[in-house]
């Protein structure tokens, strides 16, 4: 069998051709960056609160508004990923239309819906047909510039709805000092001049080649799980999955069975704010996983607070993503399947 590459060789860098490394090197300073241009944003003054957020968007885009979901906030907020709303979503509603293109077509349907209801909106995005839209209707337009793709703009769209909903009178400023140490303590663990002795990015990625990471994650805890497996997906061209606790209690672990040494490796995302009964699950779910065979491995979260916690993990899962990539012998950037699907569906007109 070949020995696998090590991730302390500066050769296996060089499959990162078009450079992912330094956008995830860049998140501590796009977080900052992007609170500065929060502080920016002014929406019109709504004459009452609405009854509920619907924030559109798809993939990498979308995400955002599940750690948004994840925080306290004054209003339900949910997250649209297609091209119709549900029917509950009426005047009373603000609907925000998150998409780094502009160009989604299954954003661009439910925000034109939205539009159709009477709905209050606001598109985020970097321009884009979204952009013109919103423009041509006079709508408020939370735009940035990034030159990179959606994924690796998740400071960006993440701070500018949190600010979004923060104008609209929906959640409260947060500090963002302790935020920004803990993701900075993560980036200096993870960055690739740090050595796989103490780099626990670099470790957990050499657990996982051949495998399948399924990430579990609970309350706050459950869209950072969604986000790793999307960048396993995107990142390390990789299967993956995603589970929820308490919910996984009660159908996933039955599932442990078969097939037979299915490839499969838990990633449990860890929190000192879970429910104290969700701890206990915690570990008892990892538990039985092990006595099934399967690996078990741990994210740590940095910091006290669900927000520190959320992005401290995002974080990490970036980069665990990024070396899986490279031991994968990928370049973590190009995504051609989603291209292709992209051009296949503007074909169709
Ligand atoms: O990561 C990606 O590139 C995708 O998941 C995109 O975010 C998704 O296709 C939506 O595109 P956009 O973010 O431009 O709306």
């Amino acid at each position: 069998m070949a020995a696998r590459a090590s991730l302390d060789d500066p050769g296996i860098y060089e499959l990162d051709a078009e450079g992912m490394g330094e956008l995830i090197a860049g998140f501590p300073g796009q977080v900052r960056e992007a609170a500065e241009l929060a502080a920016s944003i002014r929406l019109p003054g709504y004459r009452e609160l609405p009854r509920g957020v619907a924030v559109v968007g798809m993939g990498g885009s979308a995400i955002a508004a599940d750690l948004a979901a994840g925080l306290p906030r004054q209003v339900p907020l949910l997250t649209v990923r297609g091209y119709a709303l549900p029917p509950f979503v009426d005047q009373s509603y603000l609907v925000i239309a998150s998409s780094h293109s502009g160009d989604t077509e299954e954003t661009l349907a439910a925000f034109a819906e939205a539009g159709q209801r009477g709905c209050a909106r606001v598109a985020i995005t970097t321009g884009g047909r979204l952009a013109e839209q919103a423009g041509d209707a006079g709508l408020p337009l939370v735009t940035y510039s990034y030159a990179g793709p959606p994924r690796a703009a998740l400071g960006l769209s993440l701070l500018l709805l949190l600010g979004t909903l923060e104008r609209a009178g929906l959640r409260p400023a947060v500090d963002l000092a302790p935020v920004l140490a803990a993701v900075e303590e993560v980036a200096s663990r993870c960055r690739p001049e740090s050595p796989s002795g103490s780099n626990p990015a670099k470790q957990l990625a050499g657990e996982l080649p051949g495998r399948i990471p399924i990430t579990y994650g609970a309350q706050h805890l459950a869209a950072v799980a969604r986000r790793w497996k999307g960048q396993f997906n995107e990142n390390a061209k990789s299967f993956s999955a995603w589970e929820e606790l308490p919910e996984a209690d009660h159908n996933a672990v039955v599932g442990y069975e078969h097939p037979r040494r299915a490839p499969v490796s838990l990633i449990l995302l860890e929190s000192q704010e879970y429910h104290p009964r969700v701890a206990l699950r915690l570990a008892a779910t990892a538990e039985l996983a092990a006595e099934r065979g399967h690996p078990v491995h741990r994210g740590r979260a940095q910091g006290r607070g669900p927000l520190t916690e959320m992005l401290s993990l995002v974080h990490l899962g970036d980069w665990v993503s990024y070396y899986l990539a490279l031991l994968n012998g990928v370049d973590p950037t190009p995504i051609p399947a989603i291209e292709r699907l992209k051009a296949a569906l503007a074909d169709q007109g």
